[in-house]
């Protein structure tokens, strides 16, 4: 059987795209065949070169464009991970693509989502509500920023005197560990 098609969607840094490449890279299950981003300077092109995995810069209109979407089906996605891409991903997208969009959030949803909160933003908002727990939550994604499905929250503790940057790199680990894992079950239970 042929390995599954994921497609990774990401704007900056790319640890997480390169975490799911590294995880996938030696079993037969799937493999990361393209890596696509609207940011012609992310990191995440280094890392998917060094990968040798192919790159897409895209702009916001492409999205919603038939032409664009016919390409990118013409690749055969199993999955389509979106991994901090930042922009919003419109209605024609969702409905090509339906049901195999998956997006990862760094805080407990739906606490600390929505418009505005990607990255930093949600661990100074977390710090600032005084939680003492916070986490990441994998989703479907769906036409509202991360309202979509949960498919699964994993959790760690704020600390007394963690900063934005201490809780993000909390955050980080848990999502480089849980992330490929995720996607592995989704993939194996068939419902992607
Ligand atoms: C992650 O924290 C993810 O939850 C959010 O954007 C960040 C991306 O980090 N959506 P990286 O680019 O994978 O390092």
């Amino acid at each position: 059987m042929s390995r599954k098609n994921l497609i990774v969607f990401a704007s900056g840094s790319g640890s997480n795209a390169e975490k799911i490449i590294e995880y996938f890279n030696d079993g037969s299950l799937a493999k990361v065949s393209l890596i696509v981003t609207n940011n012609p300077c992310a990191k995440v092109i280094d890392r998917a070169q060094n990968h040798g995995v192919d790159h897409w810069v895209i702009g916001k209109s492409d999205l919603s464009d038939s032409k664009f979407i016919e390409k990118l089906n013409s690749v055969n996605p199993n999955l389509i991970v979106l991994a901090g891409f930042l922009l919003k991903i419109p209605e024609e997208f969702i409905r090509a693509f339906e049901g195999i969009i998956i997006n990862i959030h760094p805080s407990l949803l739906p606490k600390f989502g929505g418009k505005g909160m990607y990255g930093r933003h949600v661990h100074e908002a977390v710090i600032s509500a005084g939680e003492k727990i916070s986490g990441i939550s994998i989703h479907f994604v769906n036409e509202s920023y991360d309202e979509g499905k949960i498919i699964s929250q994993f959790s760690c503790a704020v600390k007394e005197n963690d900063d934005p940057d201490s809780l993000a790199s909390r955050i980080h680990s848990l999502e480089h560990e849980h992330y490929p894992k995720t996607i592995e079950k989704l993939l194996l239970n068939g419902s992607v």
